[in-house]
């Protein structure tokens, strides 16, 4: 039987980048015989403008049937000021949550031909190969109640719950020591346990965990620490497992070693292995309709989908290496230029990957 996914391009640079995937993916289909079967849907903007809402059932629904979603991006000044529940945004929460994707995965890996994008010195961002473990369905992100109220005195007070349960802390924590045990066996849990009580049962659940994993090292960090020492010296870490939104942050932070966040792929994973697929980017309104956007995050997000939801851990491994193959090339899109290597367009990245795909 053939297997679905979802393609949800959304805003922006989505539609650009998500159609250079899907000429990557008919690609890879072809040169491993593949049975996949792709549909289309709106999210976000795009959504708002079709359909009113950012998310609609019905697109909700071919999400929770297909095996993965690929996803674009969301977002853009169109919209910005809607109220925080008709957002662009507000489709890929939904999604996350509707989905269960609870763990996200975001690796930051240096490819050694980009040292010299990176803003650190290429000796600090040598052999980086980070796996960022962010918790995406609780915390602070969904926490109740949160809203903005009018006090007695009619000053307006906005609010927010940081909140996280024993059993949320312990899937994500599995999900981390697992990936530490299959890459460097270290893990290092990112909280704020010296103020904020949520976080200090984060770290108590996450070290009780730890004897069941003899095979891992485990060590804590401040959250404002982490962020120093990723900048400082990123090396020291393999996997990094935390909460929603210190793990919005952090990524964000080691995409940008890597020379350009337009090159991290991610994936969000429920119970069950199905899984949501997006470049860690945004939207870029700036650069939209342009063809200046970077594809390779999203051809890598596909590969991630492939591996994880798919199975089809050779046609992942293609995608990967033909990325490599491009950038040894020197083709470019102008986020990862630097002198000497001549600019190409998102098209062209593109092509250029399916060739190297074909040639293979
Ligand atoms: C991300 C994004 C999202 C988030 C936004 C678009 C809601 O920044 O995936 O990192 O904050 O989770
Ligand atoms: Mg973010």
């Amino acid at each position: 039987m053939s297997q679905q996914i979802l393609c949800l391009p959304g805003d922006g640079i989505g539609p650009e980048i998500v159609n250079e995937t899907l000429k990557v993916l008919d690609t890879v289909s072809q040169g491993f015989s593949l049975d996949i079967k792709v549909s289309h849907g709106l999210v976000g903007g795009a959504a708002i403008k079709a359909e009113g809402v950012p998310l609609s059932d019905n697109t909700l629904k071919q999400a929770q049937a297909a095996d993965a979603v690929l996803f674009g991006a969301v977002g853009g000044p169109d919209w910005d000021h809607l109220p925080m529940e008709q957002r662009p945004e507000k489709g890929l929460l939904q999604l996350r949550e509707g989905l269960g994707l609870f763990a996200n995965l975001r690796p930051a890996i240096l490819y050694p031909q980009l040292a010299e994008a990176s803003s650190l010195k290429p000796e600090i961002v040598a052999g980086l190969d980070i796996l960022i473990v962010r918790e995406l369905t609780g915390g602070i992100y969904f926490g109740q109640p949160r809203g903005i109220r009018q006090l007695n005195d009619g000053e307006r007070q906005g609010f927010n719950t940081y909140v996280y349960g024993e059993s949320e802390i312990r899937r994500i924590a599995k999900v981390a020591f697992e990936a530490a045990q299959k890459r460097g066996g270290r893990l290092c849990s990112v909280d704020k346990s010296n103020v904020l009580e949520v976080t200090a049962l984060w770290r108590e659940v996450v070290t009780d965990m730890a004897s069941e994993y003899p095979d891992v090292e485990l060590s804590h960090m401040y959250v404002d620490n982490a962020a120093m020492q990723l900048v400082r010296d990123p090396r020291q870490f393999d996997v990094i497992v935390t909460g929603n939104m210190f793990g919005d942050i952090l990524s964000d932070c080691a995409a940008m070693l890597t020379g350009s966040i337009g090159m991290l792929p991610s994936a969000s994973l429920n119970e069950s292995g199905k899984g949501l697929y997006e470049p860690v980017h945004g939207s870029a309104p700036d650069i939209a309709g342009r063809n200046r956007a970077n594809p390779l995050a999203t051809f890598l997000s596909l590969a991630m989908l492939l591996r994880y939801s798919l199975g089809e851990a050779a046609a992942a491994d293609a995608i990967e290496v033909a990325v490599g193959h491009v950038l040894d090339q020197g083709l470019r899109t102008p986020d990862i230029a630097s002198d000497g290597c001549g600019t190409v367009t998102t098209a062209g990245m593109g092509d250029a990957v399916v060739s190297a795909l074909k040639a293979k």
